[in-house]
């Protein structure tokens, strides 16, 4: 793994983030994985982060983990959670910035916090950004890097690369234990080209479309054309089941009765990087805009989602837009 990263990343002059910052975000996701294997007990851990969900202790445990695992990377200056959604220095002060490079990481350490309890697949998700903000910021030129890391009966990861000047790349990792090395499962992850023996839905808040009837008719469409339901209700195992089948839609979409839930920031703004890389499109399903289009004003700001592969992202986007 390490040698293909070289190849992709040093002709880029992305010394540091090849050597540095990507390895510690492979072995941080690793230490959460051993972290979650051995947390018995899944509680609250008696705090609300700033969105008002109940912190779990393995949520802090991640967190801090993802936080440790930055500052031992010299290049990475600021650094910003959904756990703490405010963007500060990321190391001690002391480590001296040895190259040019400059990033922010901006994380959810743990999303899927419902399902922890069961035991489901649970994911982190990272964003890494070129300079000292990822505020005001084009995302779809800024974030150079994302990456997710899948817990389930493996852990896994998957790596999106849009460096200026490069091919960009969306790789799977098998993540090792401890003291084992990551290797690579595929080193080009694609969205597949019509057509499809099968077709794959992934409809996130369906209770709501009872008071949609754009979201009820798109409901009816997947049904209507035999389409096979795959949600789990984690937001990353139910992205990187498209990712490994190759094709598939995940919708979130915002209604009245269900305001925008997904943080642009720490979900949603990886997510699409890596659908883009893919070759596949995330869009927001208020405006079909391209996700990464807008830059944030805001760390805290919220939209829903409609991602996977082209040509069912528009098919989506007609039916909920009601064109
Ligand atoms: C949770 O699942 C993992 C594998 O997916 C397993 O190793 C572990 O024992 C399970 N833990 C519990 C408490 O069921």
């Amino acid at each position: 793994m390490e040698s293909h990263l070289k190849s992709l990343l040093q002709p880029l002059g992305r010394t540091e983030l090849c050597d540095s910052v990507i390895p510690a975000l492979l072995d941080c996701i690793s230490e959460i994985a051993k972290s979650l294997r051995e947390s018995q007990h899944v509680s609250l851990a008696g705090t609300t982060n700033a969105f008002g969900d109940g912190q779990l202790n393995v949520d802090m445990a991640a967190e801090n983990l993802v936080r440790e695992a930055l500052a031992k990377c010299p290049s990475i200056v600021t650094a910003s959670s959904e756990e703490e959604p405010v963007e500060r220095a990321a190391g001690d002060g002391q480590a001296v910035n040895p190259t040019s490079e400059k990033y922010t990481v901006a994380f959810d350490p743990l999303d899927g916090s419902s399902i922890i309890a069961p035991n489901w697949t649970v994911g982190t998700i990272l964003g890494i950004w070129d300079g000292a903000s990822a505020i005001n910021q084009q995302p779809s030129e800024k974030q150079i890097a994302s990456v997710l890391g899948v817990y389930g009966p493996r852990t896994t990861a998957i790596i999106a690369l849009r460096v200026p000047g490069g091919e960009p790349q969306c790789l799977e990792i098998g993540i090792g234990g401890s003291g084992q090395e990551h290797q690579i499962i595929r080193s080009n992850v694609r969205l597949a080209d019509p057509p499809f023996k099968t077709r794959y839905f992934a409809p996130a808040n369906l209770r709501v479309a009872g008071q949609s009837e754009n979201y009820m008719r798109l409901i009816m469409h997947f049904i209507e054309k035999s389409y096979t339901l795959r949600y789990c209700g984690g937001l990353v195992p139910d992205i990187v089941h498209a990712l490994v089948k190759g094709h598939g839609v995940y919708v979130s979409p915002v209604t009245v009765a269900s305001p925008a839930k997904l943080r642009r920031l720490y979900e949603l703004f990886p997510i699409a990087l890596i659908m883009e890389c893919a070759g596949g499109k995330a869009i927001d399903p208020a405006t079909g805009e391209d996700i990464l289009n807008r830059p944030l004003e805001d760390c805290d700001e919220t939209a829903g989602l409609v991602c996977g592969t082209a040509e069912e992202v528009e098919i989506v986007k007609k039916v909920l837009l009601g064109a």
